[in-house]
């Protein structure tokens, strides 16, 4: 959708901002261009929607070359999110968001109908937030209008340069998220830049590690994690990193332990003396067609008992599907002190699969850390970028 093809900007008074720089964004891909300040992240931005034209090489969007396009009609399909959300303070929300509509020429009333529902889309209600104006808005509703600006004349293309760069870290925690769920509505592809590689490593589906005016490593934010392509990139990332890289791996069937199990309709004497001739301190519950019902421990029953284990069964309060990030299963486990969790299989409607203790936990991770560090070559960096459209 979006290629890089060897591209070198260099400015008037001989600053390299970018040097070679080679990749491509895939359609409906949404890629984080992570760096330190100076280092090259803005002006990739900016030259796909023709804000700043390359020295050398070429940028390609679905395959035309866009130096061949006007750049007004480039930008129409291009949403840019810019550094400093840049709204303009003397019109409302709702004609902040109308703003390429407007210049696209749609007739008024179709503009802000379009602007009303991509506010309702960020969560903003029109008809509270509509007519004020920005300095009316907190930080990040304003990054939500940027947004929402940004996506009004469903451009297949977003540009973001720290949309979510002026907020507290827990209000850019909760726009982050709604981001993430927008976007898999929206599917655009999208070029976000960022300096957080928290932010990079939770919004990327591949994330481009920029040294100066270069792309360090260009990969699935796992593969950063586990195996930096670089000094400079395991530097970047961090020494925790594999903290982080818990979020990005998903807990897997062969990490799962099979703990003892009993029936709801069991009888209870029967399944009593079952764990204890296992040797068991619980069982898993479950009911008649697999599915995780709740857990027994051993004391609560006693040998003699009657009844079923209907009677003695306790709600599971926490559970996982398979494929969740291990990092929830380990927050889970700490929330309710839990020495294991119970993961269930969304697709079949909740057949359980197995427990994940601590232990396996930890197994996994380290299997997916070493899994990288054998497998994955130094990449073969091919970048890959998003395009942009100027709104004002
Ligand atoms: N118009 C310009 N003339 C000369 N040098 C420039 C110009 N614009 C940017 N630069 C330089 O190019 C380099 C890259 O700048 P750029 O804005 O792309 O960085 P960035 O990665 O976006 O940084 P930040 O995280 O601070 O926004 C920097 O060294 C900057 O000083
Ligand atoms: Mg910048």
């Amino acid at each position: 959708m979006i290629r890089f093809e060897h591209v070198t900007k260099r400015y008037a008074d001989g600053t390299t901002a970018v040097d070679d720089l080679s990749f491509e964004v895939a359609e409906g891909e949404l890629v984080t261009l992570v760096g330190p300040s100076g280092c090259g992240k803005t002006t990739t931005m900016k030259m796909v929607n023709r804000l700043i034209e390359p020295t050398e090489g070429g940028i390609f969007l679905d395959g035309d070359d866009i130096s061949t396009i006007d750049p007004v009609r480039l930008r129409r399909r291009i949403g840019y999110v810019i550094q400093q959300v840049g709204l303009f303070p003397h019109r409302t929300v709702l004609e902040n968001t109308a703003t390429v509509p407007h210049l696209l020429g749609w007739k008024r009333g179709k503009g802000r109908e379009r602007a009303a529902e991509l506010l309702d889309l960020v969560g903003l209600d029109p008809s509270v937030y509509g007519d004020r104006y920005p300095e009316q808005l907190s930080g990040g509703q304003r990054q939500r209008v940027g947004v929402a600006r940004a996506l009004a004349a469903d451009p297949p293309v977003l540009l973001m340069d720290e949309p979510f760069g002026a907020v507290d870290p827990v209000v850019r925690e909760r726009l982050q998220n709604e981001f993430l769920k927008l976007q898999a509505q929206v599917r655009k592809t999208v070029l976000f830049v960022t300096h957080d590689i928290e932010e990079a490593v939770r919004l990327g589906d591949r994330i481009a590690v920029y040294g100066q005016g270069r792309i360090e490593q260009f990969d699935s934010p796992a593969t950063v994690l586990g195996a930096p392509a670089t000094p400079y990139v395991a530097d970047f990332v961090g020494a925790d990193r594999g903290l982080k890289r818990l979020s990005v791996t998903p807990i897997e069937e062969s990490d799962l332990d099979q703990p003892p199990v009993v029936h709801l309709d069991d009888p209870l004497a029967a399944a009593t003396e079952r764990l204890r001739a296992e040797g068991a301190r619980w069982a898993v519950v479950l009911d008649g067609r697999d599915n995780l019902h709740g857990w027994i421990p051993a004391d609560a029953t006693a040998a003699t008992a009657k009844g079923t284990v209907r009677e003695h069964a306790r709600r599971m309060e926490s559970w996982l599907p398979l494929g969740a990030p291990l990092k929830q299963a380990f927050a889970t486990m700490l929330q309710h002190d839990a020495g294991w969790i119970a993961v269930i299989d969304k697709e079949s409607e909740g057949r359980f699969l197995g427990v994940l203790t601590p232990a396996r936990l930890h197994e996994a991770l380290r299997r997916s850390i070493d899994a990288d560090a054998q497998d994955v070559p130094r990449a073969e960096v091919a970048v890959e970028t998003v395009a942009s459209i100027t709104t004002a």
